[in-house]
C-alpha cells in the first residue's frame, strides 16, 4: 500500500512541482485542477494513472512520468456520467505520445459504449516530436474516433492552452468548442510561419485567440474570461443535452406556467416594415423562465441559435435577428444555423424557428464565397431533420429564405404566423420593380404609380393569409399566445416518428 500511495502521489504531480509552478505562472490551471472544476465535487475517477510511454529516442528514456501527458477518466456532472480527458502541459508540454493517444481513445470508447458525453481539455505542444510517426498515428486514432462518435454522444472541447497544426482537427470535429480568453489558442500555422510565408505580422492571440475564433472564423462556439467560468459554462451546456443519441435531454422543473401569455409580444413588431427590433425579446418571452443559452453568440449575429426549455423540455431555437443586417441570411449565418440544426436533430432536441428574413445577402463577396453552397446546407439540414419542428413567422418570409427557414415543405410539423407576417416571393418594392416596371414607366406621376402598386401588392400578398388559405401555414395566431401555442404543439409532437430513405449517408453540400 505504501508503494501504491507513493506512486499515486507522484503521478498526481504530473511533470513535477517546478513545472506545476510554471503552469500556474502562465496563468493556467493544471489538468487535475481543471477536471475538479468540471465534475461534481469528488466524483472524478482517474483511469490509466500509471501508464508511461515506452520510447527511448532523443533522451525520452530519462523523461518518463506516470500517467504521461494526459489525465483521463469519468465523473458526474449534475449527477450524470461524463467522460473527460485533460492534456497535462507539465509533462513534455502536453505533447501527444502514442500512449497518450491510447488513453484518450480508451475513454472515448467507454463514452460511446456507455452512452455518455465526452469533454476534452486541450493544452498541448502538439505531436510529441521525439515519437515521430507514432504520435501522428495517435492523432489519426483520435480523429477517427471523433468522427465515428459524432452524432452518438455529445463531444465538447475546451481549448485551455496551445492547440496548433493538425492537432486542431480533433476539436474541430467535436460538437462545441470553448476557448479561454488569453489562454487558449488555435491555429494551423503559428505567427512565425505566417510571417515567413505571407509577410503578415500577427500575434498568437490575434491569430488564434478566443476572440478571433468566436467572432471571425466561427471555429469557437463559446468563450470564457477565465478557466473557472469556462468549466461552469461547460456544465451548463451539458444540462441542456441528452447523454446520447438514443436518449432525450433531462426535463427541467419549472414554475413557469405553460399557459403564460405576454401582452408585450403584441407590440414587438415596429409599425414600419424596415425598422429593426431585437428578436431576443420574442425568444426570452416564450421560453421557460427567460433562460436561453446562446451558441456562437459573437459569430454571424444576423441569426440567433441556442438552447432553452419549453414546458421543461430542452429545445433548440433558431431565429433570424432583424437587429443585425436586417436578419439577412449570409454565408456565416447559413453555416451557423445548419450546424446547429444538425446537432439538434442528431440528439433528439426539438427545433423552434422564429422567422423574419428579407432574403439572402446580395453581393460579389457572398456569391464568390459560395452563398449558394452554404445556403444549401441550411435547406439540407432542415429537410433532413426528423425531430419535432415548429416555426413562427413573425414578419418577413420572402423567397428562398422563406423556404429555407423551416417551411412546411421541408418537413416542418407546425407552422404558425403572426398577423404581421409577410409571406411572398419578394418584398413589395422589389416585386413592383419587376412586374410593374412598364406601368410605372408609362405613368405621368411615376412615384404615385409606384406607391399605388406597392400598396396593392402589400394588401394582396404581404400578409399571412394567402399562405394560410393554402395550408402552408397551419394557423395565424395572436402573438401574445405564442408560448402556450408552441407548448401545445410540442406536447402533441412528443411521440412523432419520421424516417428518411435508406442510404449510406447523404451528401450535404459542404
Ligand atoms: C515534445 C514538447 C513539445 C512537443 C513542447 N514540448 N512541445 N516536447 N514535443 N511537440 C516541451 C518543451 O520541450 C518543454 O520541455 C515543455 O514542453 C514546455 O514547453 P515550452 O516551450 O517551455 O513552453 P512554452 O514557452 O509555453 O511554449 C509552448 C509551445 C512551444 C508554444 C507549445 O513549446 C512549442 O512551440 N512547441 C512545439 C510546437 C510544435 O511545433 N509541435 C509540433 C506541431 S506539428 P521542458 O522539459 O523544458 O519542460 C503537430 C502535428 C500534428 O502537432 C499532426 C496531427 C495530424
Amino acid at each position: 500500500m505504501e508503494t501504491l500511495n507513493e506512486r499515486r502521489e507522484t503521478a498526481q504531480l504530473g511533470g513535477g512541482q517546478r513545472r506545476v509552478a510554471a503552469q500556474h505562472d502562465r496563468g493556467k490551471l493544471t489538468a487535475r485542477e481543471r477536471l475538479q472544476r468540471l465534475f461534481d465535487d469528488g466524483s472524478f475517477t482517474e483511469m490509466d494513472t500509471f501508464v508511461t510511454h515506452r520510447s527511448t529516442d532523443l533522451g525520452l528514456d530519462k523523461q518518463r512520468f506516470e500517467g504521461d501527458s494526459v489525465v483521463t477518466g469519468y465523473g458526474l456532472v449534475e449527477g450524470r456520467t461524463v467522460f473527460a480527458y485533460a492534456q497535462d502541459f507539465t509533462v513534455l508540454g502536453g505533447s501527444l505520445s502514442l500512449v497518450a493517444a491510447q488513453k484518450i481513445s480508451k475513454v472515448m470508447d467507454h463514452a460511446v459504449r456507455t452512452g455518455a458525453p465526452i469533454v476534452g481539455i486541450n493544452d498541448s505542444g502538439g505531436a510529441r516530436i521525439q515519437e515521430g510517426v507514432d504520435s501522428l498515428a495517435g492523432y489519426g486514432e483520435i480523429f477517427r474516433r471523433n468522427t465515428l462518435t459524432s452524432g452518438v454522444v455529445p463531444q465538447i472541447t475546451v481549448i485551455a492552452g496551445p492547440s496548433a497544426g493538425g492537432a486542431v482537427y480533433s476539436p474541430a470535429i467535436t460538437d462545441f468548442i470553448f476557448m479561454v480568453e488569453g489562454v487558449g489558442q488555435m491555429y494551423i500555422t503559428g505567427p512565425d510561419v505566417v510571417k515567413s510565408v505571407t509577410g503578415e505580422e500577427v500575434s498568437h492571440e490575434e491569430l488564434g485567440g478566443a476572440a478571433a475564433h468566436a467572432s471571425r472564423s466561427g471555429v469557437a462556439h463559446f468563450t470564457a474570461p477565465d478557466e473557472d467560468d469556462c468549466y461552469r459554462q461547460v456544465r451548463r451546456l451539458l444540462s441542456f443535452l441528452p447523454s446520447n443519441n438514443a436518449d432525450s435531454a433531462p426535463e427541467r422543473q419549472t414554475d413557469d406556467d405553460p399557459g403564460r401569455t405576454d401582452t408585450a409580444l403584441g407590440s414587438v413588431i415596429p409599425d414600419s416594415a424596415n425598422q429593426p427590433y431585437d428578436v431576443m425579446d420574442v425568444v426570452l418571452s416564450v421560453v421557460d423562465d427567460g433562460d436561453f443559452l446562446p451558441i456562437h453568440h459573437d459569430f454571424a449575429g444576423n441569426i440567433v441559435v441556442g438552447l432553452a426549455h419549453l414546458d421543461g423540455r430542452s429545445v433548440g431555437i433558431v431565429a433570424n435577428q432583424p437587429a443585425v443586417m436586417a436578419g439577412m441570411l449570409d454565408i456565416d449565418a447559413s453555416d451557423k444555423a445548419a450546424r446547429f440544426v444538425r446537432f439538434c436533430d442528431a440528439f433528439n432536441v426539438p427545433l423552434v424557428t422564429f422567422v423574419d428574413v428579407p432574403g439572402f445577402m446580395p453581393g460579389t463577396h457572398q456569391e464568390f464565397g459560395g452563398i449558394i453552397r452554404h445556403g444549401a446546407k441550411l435547406l439540407y439540414a432542415y429537410s433532413e431533420a426528423t425531430v419535432p419542428k415548429m416555426a413562427v413567422i413573425l414578419r418577413k418570409a420572402y423567397g428562398g429564405a422563406y423556404i429555407v427557414m423551416s417551411s412546411k415543405e421541408l418537413r416542418s410539423d407546425v407552422n404558425l404566423a403572426w398577423p404581421t407576417a409577410e409571406i411572398a416571393v419578394m418584398g413589395p418594392e422589389g416585386a413592383v420593380n419587376v412586374i410593374g416596371r412598364r406601368e410605372i414607366a408609362d405613368a405621368e406621376d411615376k412615384d404615385a404609380k409606384r406607391a399605388e402598386l406597392v400598396a396593392d401588392y402589400r394588401d394582396r400578398f404581404a400578409n399571412p393569409y394567402v399562405a394560410a388559405n393554402r395550408g402552408y401555414i397551419d394557423d395565424v395566431i395572436d402573438p401574445t399566445e405564442t408560448r402556450p401555442t408552441l407548448i401545445k404543439a410540442l406536447r402533441m409532437l412528443e411521440t412523432k416518428v419520421d424516417s428518411t430513405p435508406q442510404k449510406k449517408h447523404g451528401n450535404i453540400p459542404l
